[in-house]
């Protein structure tokens, strides 16, 4: 889950995407590749510290039936991660090769934004199966989007599709849709990278609050749209990966 802007929905989106993948019944990792922003443990509500194996490999934080791995665990919360550059590619690296992962069917990366050391690490140290780029409808967000896209392609890492998050807000009080950041600016960013446009999120009250509270909308409110709508894109993924 990446993006050039930051603030835009990523790790909202990575731990939706997660939870609606492992309710297809696939096995599911999220790493919080934000070393020094982690938000990963605090979507899932723990603090739980992993432990070491023999073999000296980091044990996965396991959470509504996923595994976890996050600085946040390594953290606590007042401390800030104050790390020089090295350091944070060492931990990047650490997170996805010294990491007891298991047999996994995905794994999912939730990633800073921009276009720096962290992505470029990540791209060095795994084969990924593709990106997807999170934005929202304002061209500030776009210009950024494309940037993240155009990285991957430098790299020969396929961008699976665009999800356009904080896409409109229907007021509980008259149902009415307001578009509030613009309308159509994902879907002109999708024809123009030639990518799909794998969802549209509203912006949702409950959506963030659930992330707040430590549980994915996901996982908490089946009949909410925005669950209908990451489900939606999961099941799209799964076929889309499996080919
Ligand atoms: N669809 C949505 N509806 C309501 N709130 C949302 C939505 N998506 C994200 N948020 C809220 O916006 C804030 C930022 O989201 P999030 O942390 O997922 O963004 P991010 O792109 O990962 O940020 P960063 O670049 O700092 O890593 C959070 O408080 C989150 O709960
Ligand atoms: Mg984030």
């Amino acid at each position: 889950m990446a993006s050039g802007k930051g603030g835009v929905g990523k790790s909202t989106v990575a731990a939706n995407l997660a939870v609606a993948l492992e309710q297809t019944g696939a096995r599911v990792g999220l790493c919080d590749c934000d070393i020094y922003g982690p938000s990963i443990s605090q979507m899932f509500g723990t603090r739980e510290r992993p432990m070491a194996t023999e073999e000296n490999k980091i044990v996965p934080i396991e959470q509504y039936g996923l595994r976890l791995m996050s600085m946040g665990f390594l953290l606590d919360d007042t401390s800030p991660a104050i790390l020089r550059g090295p350091m944070v590619t060492r931990y990047t690296q650490q997170f996805l090769r010294q990491v007891e992962w298991g047999e996994l069917d995905y794994l999912v990366l939730d990633l800073p934004p921009g276009t720096g050391d962290i992505q470029l690490t990540i791209v060095q140290t795994v084969a990924l199966s593709g990106a997807i780029v999170v934005t929202t409808p304002q061209e500030v967000a776009l210009i950024d989007a494309r940037k993240a896209a155009t990285m991957f392609d430098k790299v020969n890492v396929p961008v699976l599709g665009l999800i356009e998050n904080m896409s409109y807000f229907v007021s509980p009080s008259d149902g009415k849709r307001y578009d509030i950041f613009g309308s159509g600016g994902g879907e002109r960013e999708a024809k123009r990278l030639r990518v799909p446009l794998l969802g549209q999120i509203p912006i949702d009250i409950a959506t963030r609050e659930a992330g707040d509270r430590g549980i994915p909308i996901v996982g908490e409110d089946r009949r909410s749209p925005v669950t209908a709508e990451f489900k939606k894109i999961a099941e799209h993924l799964r076929k889309t990966l499996a080919q």
